[in-house]
């Protein structure tokens, strides 16, 4: 599953289960691009310290085109090409479960901005350099969520199913030209962000932990392997518009 070589970009990259991705695809040989609203600056010379790869901070905000526009074009000046993306950035640690007649119209159109259209705007900035190439990997993060439904993230669900049509519709518009687009979903994670930021959701969201077939907490390290599969040439160039879920075996697709 190694990366030595590649160049990769992954959004919100700079904290929650993105730095662990960062610090994974780095391990693995890769030039990763951070993109975040997050500063990642400390991120990126804590990962270019001895590695096989190295880190690059680029503060990005998703769910704004010139700023995606801006990323992509440095990226491509100092590689000349992009490998991997990974869409990572999205609301999430920071949201309060809110009953669906309460979410403010406002926040929906945030959550839509920054999880899906943030997702799109990567995918439109950098896809055609990957099919000019003939080759590429596209891993968006949705969320098991999307498939089991979770009272109080009407919003939050609703753009990670979107996410799902994306993929699949993605996978079959750049399939002839070598790129490969997947999903990996992770279940409930405990992200420091997420344990930091929002206490009352790992509360009601460790509930589910009875309900997998491995009784346990989930950590952002269990998502590594995942990862680098999907985004390595450990996974191929046959599997595309796919969806893994790692959630300690909680729902069952
Ligand atoms: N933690 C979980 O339980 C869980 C479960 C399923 C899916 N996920 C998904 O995994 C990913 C990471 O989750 P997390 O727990 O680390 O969440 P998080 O909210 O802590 O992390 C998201 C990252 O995105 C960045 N970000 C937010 N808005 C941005 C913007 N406009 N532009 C660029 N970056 C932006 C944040 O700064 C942060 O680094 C998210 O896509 C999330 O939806 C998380």
């Amino acid at each position: 599953m190694s990366l030595s070589g590649k160049t990769v970009i992954v959004t919100g990259g700079a904290s929650g289960i993105g730095a662990v991705y960062s610090a994974a695809l780095v391990r693995e040989g890769a030039v990763v691009y951070i993109a975040d609203i997050t500063d990642g600056t400390s991120l990126e010379a804590e990962l270019s310290q001895g590695e096989p790869g190295r880190a690059i901070f680029v503060r990005t905000d998703v769910g704004d085109e010139e700023s995606v526009r801006a990323l992509v074009g440095t990226v491509i000046t100092e590689h000349g090409r992009i490998d991997v993306l990974i869409n990572n950035a999205a609301l999430f640690a920071t949201l309060e479960p809110t009953p669906y007649d309460q979410i403010d119209l406002a926040l929906w159109d945030r959550v839509m901005r920054v999880n899906l259209a943030g997702a799109f705007l990567l995918c439109k900035h950098v896809g055609p350099h990957m099919a000019a190439r003939g080759a590429g990997r596209i891993v968006n993060i949705g969320s098991g969520t999307s498939i089991k439904g979770h009272p109080g993230m009407l919003h939050y669900a609703a753009s990670k199913g979107a996410i799902t049509a994306l993929t699949r519709t993605l996978a079959r518009e750049l399939g002839e030209h070598g790129v490969v687009v997947n999903m990996l979903s992770p279940g409930f994670t405990l992200s420091d962000t997420v344990v930091k930021d929002n206490p009352g959701l790992v509360d009601v969201a460790r509930a589910g932990v009875a309900t997998r077939s491995i009784h346990r907490d989930m950590y952002p390290d269990d998502l590594v392997g995942a990862l680098l599969f999907l985004a390595s040439e450990a996974s191929g160039g046959f599997l595309t518009g796919q969806t893994l879920l790692v959630d300690g075996g909680q729902l069952n697709t």
